[in-house]
């Protein structure tokens, strides 16, 4: 089958639905790829890249439209687009079935079978990597903080220079998903002191990783409205999160806005007084800007300066940074396409019973087909119940006595082999095997105590502990008078030197390997 790649139409689209880097994979899928003229020009992918990679270029949408079995698209299709259709095509791209009614309409009159890239299920993670909404808010929570550094007069980071001190700025990020997060980590990295806010509490542990500071809300009330996404707060909720953005605003240089909620304007968060509160030549960038905004000054698009602070609402922001995105998002539509052509013949199977590409399917051979039935994930593992205290009386399954009864036993058993072995045994070997015991007893308490995630330091740090044997060949190579020893055999102690030689490589590698692991866990 033909893969078409049309040149995007809508006004600042500067993307590509798939680069040259994936032309040849699609290639290999046992796709003919034919590309657009002029389609990779704004994410930096020549035709001459494009024909290099195997695809063949076409002049013109409409040939390229007449002559393409599936089609790979970004933006959603404009009615002349749907005009150039032909019928019972594959469209792939972004959609969004709620808010385009029409245009499904449209789609299916065309016989079309349309995979909706924004209706993936998400929470399957075998769908992660066709997760374009994902890939896409991370370099558009990236880009944020690059327009806010360009639009903040200062440095992120704090500098002591001979000219003077200078602080680092304040970050406030409203909205910690995948965008607030990918902000949250950027503005980090440049030094910035990051702090952030969502409704999720879940969310917390995340902005802490990524070296944010997770600001709460005075105000008890669970966020999550299912499947990781947010809902409409209490009016409470509502009133004590103002306080607390407006004590931000206050204090910070630059806020982040990413907040939505599925199927609803976006909230709210930023009032025009909160603006006037923060210093002249603050920063907003407001991502929501294209769903309503968070801040009540934003206008879509532009970038404006309101009470002296300059409010970015720029809806393309992942146009700011075309190759980037179109190769992050061609990559998520190549695995897509590796899941619908399985033979690998270029051919594609709609399988309508895989859970992934059905909740993708908003229209199969013009009928249509969204919303897709609710998934079916497995249902949480139950917590097991809390042990009971103490077993009832004649039932030793559980509790502390029937525990505590295994562990006597197991003592009384290893006293009992200790006196075995101590009748029998040669007297020199109940030393030794009484040191390995102990041994084995030591390794296992330490190993048990140290969190799963620093066994492999551990492990190095040990391993270089070993190389305490390196005393033994020490003692080969030392003067003999000095210990009151015969001299071994000169054979035996250049053994000894090679040994002391490799036992070093041990010992310094192993504390070294040791302390760069753990300078990983450091902040
Ligand atoms: P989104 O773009 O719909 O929302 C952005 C953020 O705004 C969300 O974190 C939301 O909680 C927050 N928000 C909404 N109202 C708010 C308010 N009034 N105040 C402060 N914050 C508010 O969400 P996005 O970024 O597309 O994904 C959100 C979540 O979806 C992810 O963090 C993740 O948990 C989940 N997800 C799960 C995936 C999976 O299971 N494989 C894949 C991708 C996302």
């Amino acid at each position: 089958m033909r893969i078409g790649i049309p040149a995007e139409t809508n006004a600042g689209e500067k993307r590509v639905a798939t680069v040259p880097e994936v032309v040849e994979k699609l290639i290999k899928l046992g796709f003919q790829v034919a590309v657009e003229s002029g389609a990779g020009d704004q994410a930096n992918c020549n035709d001459d890249s494009y024909r290099a990679a195997g695809a063949e270029i076409i002049e013109g949408a409409a040939k390229l439209w007449a002559e393409s079995d599936i089609v790979f698209k970004v933006a959603v299709p404009t009615s002349a687009e749907v005009g150039l259709m032909r019928e019972g095509i594959t469209l792939i791209g972004f959609i969004w079935p709620a808010q385009n009614p029409e245009l499904m309409q449209q789609l299916a009159a065309k016989k079309a079978t349309v995979l909706a890239i924004d209706t993936l299920p998400r929470q399957l993670s075998r769908a992660q990597k066709m997760d374009a909404l994902t890939s896409q808010a991370g370099v558009a929570g990236y880009r944020a903080v690059i327009e806010a550094a360009n639009a903040f007069g200062r440095f992120f980071n704090g500098q002591i220079t001979a000219a003077g001190k200078v602080p680092p700025a304040k970050v406030f990020i409203a909205g910690a998903g995948v965008a607030g997060l990918a902000a949250i980590g950027t503005a980090a990295g440049l030094g910035a002191i990051v702090r952030a806010n969502d409704t999720r509490a879940e969310v917390a542990d995340q902005v802490k990783s990524l070296g944010g500071e997770f600001v709460k809300v005075d105000y008890e009330e669970e966020g999550g409205g299912g499947g990781g996404y947010a809902k409409v707060m209490s009016e409470g909720f509502q009133q004590a999160q103002r306080e607390m953005y407006a004590k931000q605003a206050s204090e910070v240089d630059i806020i982040i806005t990413t907040a939505l909620i599925p199927g609803k304007p976006a909230p709210r968060l930023i009032t025009a007084e909160m603006v006037q509160s923060m210093k002249p030549g603050s920063v907003i960038v407001d991502m929501a800007a294209e769903r309503g905004g968070n801040c009540e000054l934003t206008v879509p698009g532009e970038a404006v300066v309101k009470h002296g602070v300059t409010i970015v609402g720029y809806t393309d922001l992942n146009s700011r940074l075309a190759k980037q995105s179109s190769t992050l998002y061609s990559t998520n539509l190549f695995r897509l396409a590796e899941e619908l052509c399985k033979t690998k013949d270029g051919i594609i199977n709609v399988n309508m019973e895989d859970d992934a590409i059905r909740g993708l399917t908003v229209i199969k051979d013009g009928e249509i087909t969204w919303p897709a039935p609710p998934l079916k994930m497995p249902a949480p593992v139950a917590k097991p119940a809390a042990k009971p205290v103490a077993a009832p009386a004649g039932h030793g399954s559980a509790g502390t006595p029937a525990s505590a009864g295994k562990i006597a036993g197991l003592f009384i058993a290893v006293a009992l082999l200790f006196l075995l072995i101590g009748a029998y045994a040669p007297a020199a070997f109940l030393g030794h095997f009484t040191v390995f015991v102990l041994a084995c007893f030591v390794g296992y308490m330490v190993v048990w105590n140290v969190t799963p995630a620093l066994h492999t330091p551990l492990m190095s740090v040990t391993n270089a502990i070993s190389s305490i044997i390196a005393i033994g060949a020490l003692v080969q190579i030392a003067p003999p008078t000095m210990l009151g020893l015969e001299r071994p055999e000169d054979w035996i102690r250049w053994l000894a030197v090679v040994a002391i030689g490799l036992t070093a490589v041990n010992m310094f590698g192993g504390f070294a390997v040791t302390k760069r692991m753990l300078s990983m866990f450091r902040k």
